[in-house]
């Protein structure tokens, strides 16, 4: 892969309030299977000693999950910058994996393909700017519906969270399944929706200004097949975790996104005297 660009700039350094309005409608997701997270009930029920235990501070974790183009990239990254946290953009991971898949021509729906590629993945190549691709965007969903793909890429994204890169002693982790299943213990979980039209509007400007020549009908389908992908499949599916602000931007400018989710954050940290 080019663009080789440091760990930091793709892995950059609770709620249950909130309006209730998501479009599309996501389910509202139980914490779903897979090894324990670190510091969970169940890992403690098991007798496994959180991964901060006895190493001071414990990691502070913000999960945001939503659909494509829903703004969680850029409210994570901004929310990352704000409070000097490392920021890892879950969704690269995936594409990561399925351009791997695409450079050995393999087939991206075949498991044991995507599962090798998955852990190949190379978290300093993630900012590579052939990720952005969309031929890359359809074999990613198609590599994250392979339950074994998602199982080879939990526990990097654990332990992102867990054990951000230095300095940072907090994460902030984007994607469709962090507050229900690779961080079901997060400290903050924000799910951040808008209508299809709205993300689509903004998905045709974003390429507009790339200087693409872009569609709105097929920017349009090309969401409404990627949400449906995303939240029909059976492995961790994109769902609301019961605990999370859901935060509908349709109508909402980005910057007061920003701030509301700044105010939650800055007061569960004040609440859990987190410092
Ligand atoms: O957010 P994105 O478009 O870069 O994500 C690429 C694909 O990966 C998309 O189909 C959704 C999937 N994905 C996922 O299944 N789980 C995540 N935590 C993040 C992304």
């Amino acid at each position: 892969m080019s663009g080789e660009k440091p760990l930091t700039s793709a892995l950059s350094p609770q709620a249950g309030r909130g309006s209730r309005s998501p479009s599309p409608s996501p389910r509202v997701s139980r914490e779903r299977e897979g090894p324990a997270p670190p510091g969970s009930a169940r890992s403690a029920a098991r007798g496994q000693a959180p991964a901060w235990e006895g190493e001071g501070q414990r990691s502070f974790i913000v999960a945001i999950d939503g659909p494509a183009a829903s703004g969680k990239g850029t409210l994570a990254r901004r929310l990352a910058e704000r409070f000097g946290f490392a920021h890892l953009d879950t969704g690269a991971l995936y594409r990561a994996t399925a351009r791997l898949v695409l450079d050995a021509a393999g087939d991206p729906a075949d498991p044991a393909t995507a599962e090798a590629a998955a852990h190949r993945v190379d978290p300093r190549l993630l900012a590579d700017p052939r990720l952005r691709g969309d031929e890359v965007a359809v074999a990613a969903s198609v590599v994250a519906a392979i339950p074994e793909v998602r199982h080879a890429l939990l526990a990097l994204q654990r332990n992102f969270a867990a054990q951000p890169p230095a300095p940072a002693h907090g994460a902030v982790l984007d994607g469709r399944d962090i507050g229900t299943v690779i961080c079901p213990v997060a400290d903050v979980k924000l799910f951040v929706t808008a209508s299809t039209e709205a993300r689509a509007c903004r998905r045709v400007k974003e390429l507009r200004a790339q200087g693409a020549a872009a569609i709105y009908e097929s920017v349009l389908q090309d969401l409404n097949q990627r949400d449906a992908r995303d939240s029909e499949r059976q492995a961790a599916p994109l769902a609301v975790a019961p605990d999370a602000e859901v935060i509908d931007t349709t109508t909402l400018d980005a910057d007061i996104v920003f701030e509301r989710a700044s105010e939650l954050v800055a007061r569960t940290l004040k609440e859990k005297e987190w410092q």
